[in-house]
């Protein structure tokens, strides 16, 4: 059979990358979370001092040439990322990452940077990649495009269960007010704002269980490779 590129678009903590996990098992695909390699080059400019992005940016692209972002296989089968060969796959989940991650994802030298990678890895097909950008331009010539979606409180409180079961101390309405920032910023940003492709097949999942939306999306998915 073909083995076919998905592109996964959507916001922030709406589930993509559980959906884009499983999707890829089931197919039998590599999977890509590229708001992994944002956060990982999030984490490196944090690691060297970056505070002000809106002030550094010139330092930051500065950076660039210094990362080396990879995904190594565990033996379960899940993927971690890496940074210049160093497993930073739990560093890379906190707040204060996710959100210099966000203010990163502004800055043209740095997408261009890591959309160039991103069409390498997925350049054979078989792969399944989730982002916001993926389905319009990474690879606009998708041959499935899903953009999932749920209300910002559903995802507010989805983000905040995680945290507390990572050892954090959220606030929710400080994960609330995160998240609404985070949409602001990944649909109003100049350069590739998240959008819905002409062609995407959209899911809310505000009113799914998680059972319920990976059957519709297998559903898609053996319709997409017909
Ligand atoms: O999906 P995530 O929360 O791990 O992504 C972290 C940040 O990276 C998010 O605020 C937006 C940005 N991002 C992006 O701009 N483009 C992508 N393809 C993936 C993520």
């Amino acid at each position: 059979m073909k083995q076919i590129i998905v592109a996964i678009d959507g916001y922030s903590s709406c589930g993509k990358s559980t959906i884009a996990k499983q999707l890829a098992q089931y197919a039998g695909y590599r999977y890509i979370d590229t708001g992994a390699m944002y956060r990982a080059v999030a984490l490196y400019a944090i690691r060297n001092k970056i505070s002000d992005i809106s002030n550094q940016q010139p330092e930051i692209i500065a950076l660039l040439p210094q990362v080396h972002i990879d995904f190594a296989i565990q033996p379960d089968g899940l993927q971690h990322v890496t940074l210049n060969g160093e497993d930073v796959e739990k560093q890379i989940r906190t707040l204060e990452v996710g959100n210099m991650a966000s203010q990163i994802a502004v800055i043209p030298e740095v997408r261009r940077f890591l959309v160039a990678q991103q069409q390498q890895m997925g350049k054979n097909g078989g792969i399944v990649m989730d982002g916001r950008d993926i389905g319009t331009v990474v690879f606009p010539k998708a041959e499935l495009k899903l953009f999932l979606t749920a209300s910002p409180e559903v995802r507010a409180e989805r983000r905040y269960k995680e945290l507390i079961e990572k050892g954090e101390q959220p606030v929710m309405a400080d994960v609330l007010a995160d998240v609404n920032d985070r949409d602001y910023r990944d649909t109003h940003r100049a350069e590739s704002p998240l959008k819905q492709a002409a062609d995407a097949v959209v899911v809310d999942n505000s009113n799914m269980t998680r059972e319920e939306q990976i059957q519709h999306i297998y559903r898609i998915f053996n319709e997409a490779c017909k």
